[in-house]
């Protein structure tokens, strides 16, 4: 039995809230997670509730599965209403209110759950205003990433939260742990006797996680020229990802141990310094809206990452992500050493260059593969790639299986932070990150459909980019 809820959205007419949380919602809603559960959006646009209803009605239409007709919109539509920020503290207040009276069960069995979907800056505003408001108590909130834009700012912010929340009370959250995908990581490096002796300097020879995207900032050009795709997707998403694939085992899979390790990896790691890094900004991007003549936003950035510890000393980790690139994927690819002795005979692997790989795919549909060197069949001794593959679930359409935001909004309604980030990870990243922001090199313009600025060859070299599935 689930416990009542009512879930305060900020931001609930923006783009987040429209592609994956009020769908991420309706999901939750029709999976029975969202029982007794009312919900209150709220942002800086003078709406009522009849119009966000429909809005959100779009919103599970267009990005949600399936048809939404009118007898499947009913149940959840019900559940929704919505408060214009601007009315001030006392009105949000009156609307938690209302719904809370609407539940028909006593006020301190309800929960609340506060989803800010909003900017670094708005943050501040909205704890504010949850303050002023006295919804605090029996209260969690879920902070959006990035958490801050650099490391004076996220401290700031941690302090604000801490002003208001306890620490048990804030869920600060990364969809990318969310990820079946990324879970599975940990599942197959600490539920397997086989690969983990393998997991390091030994053996492994440099590491890439890949994200490139073929979307556009298609109205995020805003949101974008005060975050940029370093602040957006790397010290984000991408190091969340290192971090699962070169922590030491926890004690526990409980939320303490993991954060620690986590922590011990980001603590290992150099300062990312300038000259690791290549930004790029594609072009058209300048002519966009909001977007200055002269602006310097990077929409693409490939780095290298430096971890000076026992298992990973000397082993490079190239991070790459961008917007409106040749292919989306979502993959980290683990090249392994050479051989120590060539005794093939020269030209019998003639075309097919690279050591052999383990690759992990992020995507909906998960997938890993494990891709090494095999004998040709026929005369002579030629060699070719063979590629094992495995496909995990197909996350995305079986049912009962949630997706990232489903499941860390219902580990968020039950106090599980797990698969959340902590304030001390997130310090430590952006502390990491001084050298880049202090000074950023220019960012460099890359045709739209490539795969970014030319420079991201001499950055990985004598090692190649690849995607491989
Ligand atoms: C979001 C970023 O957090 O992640 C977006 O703000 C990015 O810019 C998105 O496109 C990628 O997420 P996913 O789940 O589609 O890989």
């Amino acid at each position: 039995m689930e416990q009542p809820h009512v879930i305060v959205l900020f931001g609930a007419t923006g783009d987040l809230a429209r592609r994956k949380l009020l769908p991420g919602l309706l999901r939750l809603f029709e999976a029975g997670l969202l029982e007794d559960a009312r919900i209150v959006g709220t942002s800086l646009e003078d709406v009522d509730t009849e119009h966000f209803v429909a809005f959100a009605r779009e919103a599970c239409e267009e990005f949600g599965k399936g048809d939404v007709t009118d007898e499947r919109w009913a149940p959840f539509g019900s559940t929704l209403s919505y408060v214009s920020q601007s009315a001030g503290p006392s009105a949000l207040a009156a609307a938690v209110k209302e719904a809370e009276d609407s539940l028909d069960v006593d006020a301190a069995e309800i929960s609340r759950l506060h989803y800010l979907s909003v900017p670094p800056k708005a943050a501040l505003d909205v704890l504010r205003q949850l303050d002023e408001a006295g919804l605090v108590e029996r209260s969690r909130i879920i902070m959006e990433k990035p958490f801050g834009t650099d490391l004076a700012s996220a401290q700031k912010l941690n302090h604000r939260v801490h002003e208001v929340f306890d620490e048990s009370q804030v869920f600060r959250i990364d969809h990318f742990l969310g990820k079946e995908a990324a879970q599975n990581i940990l599942a197959f490096r600490f539920a397997n006797g086989l690969f983990e002796p393998i997991w390091n300097r030994n053996f492994i020879d440099h590491v890439q996680i890949d994200v490139p995207e073929t979307l556009g900032l298609e109205g995020r050009e805003k949101f974008y020229e005060s975050t940029g795709a370093y602040r957006d997707m790397v010290v984000t998403h991408l190091m969340q990802v290192l971090a699962f694939m070169a922590m030491e085992p926890p004690t526990s899979l409980a939320p303490g141990p993991i954060s620690d390790e986590k922590l011990k990896v980001f603590r290992s790691m150099r300062p990312i310094e300038p000259h690791n890094v290549v930004r790029g900004q594609y072009a058209g991007y300048r002519g966009k809206p909001d977007v200055s003549d002269e602006s310097d936003t990077d929409t693409f950035v490939a780095l290298k990452v430096e971890i000076d510890n026992w298992r990973w000393a000397g082993v490079p980790f190239f991070l790459r992500t961008g917007k409106k690139l040749a292919e989306g994927a979502r993959v980290i690819s683990i090249a392994f050493k050479e051989p120590p002795l060539a005794m093939f005979p020269a030209g019998s692997n003639a075309g097919m260059q690279g050591p052999d790989h383990l690759t992990f795919d992020l995507a909906d549909q998960s997938r890993m593969s494990l891709s090494f060197y095999g004998k040709r069949p026929g005369p002579g001794m030629k060699l070719e790639k063979l590629s094992m593959q495995f496909a995990t679930h197909d996350t995305a359409s079986s049912s009962g299986v949630l997706e990232a935001y489903e499941r860390l909004i219902h580990d968020a309604m039950r106090g599980d932070h797990t698969l959340f980030t902590t304030a001390a990870g997130i310090e430590t990243l952006w502390d990491l990150s001084r050298p880049l922001l202090a000074d950023p090199p220019p960012v460099r313009s890359y045709a739209p459909g490539s795969w970014g600025p030319n420079a991201i060859h001499q950055l990985i070299a004598p090692h190649a980019w690849r995607l491989p599935f």
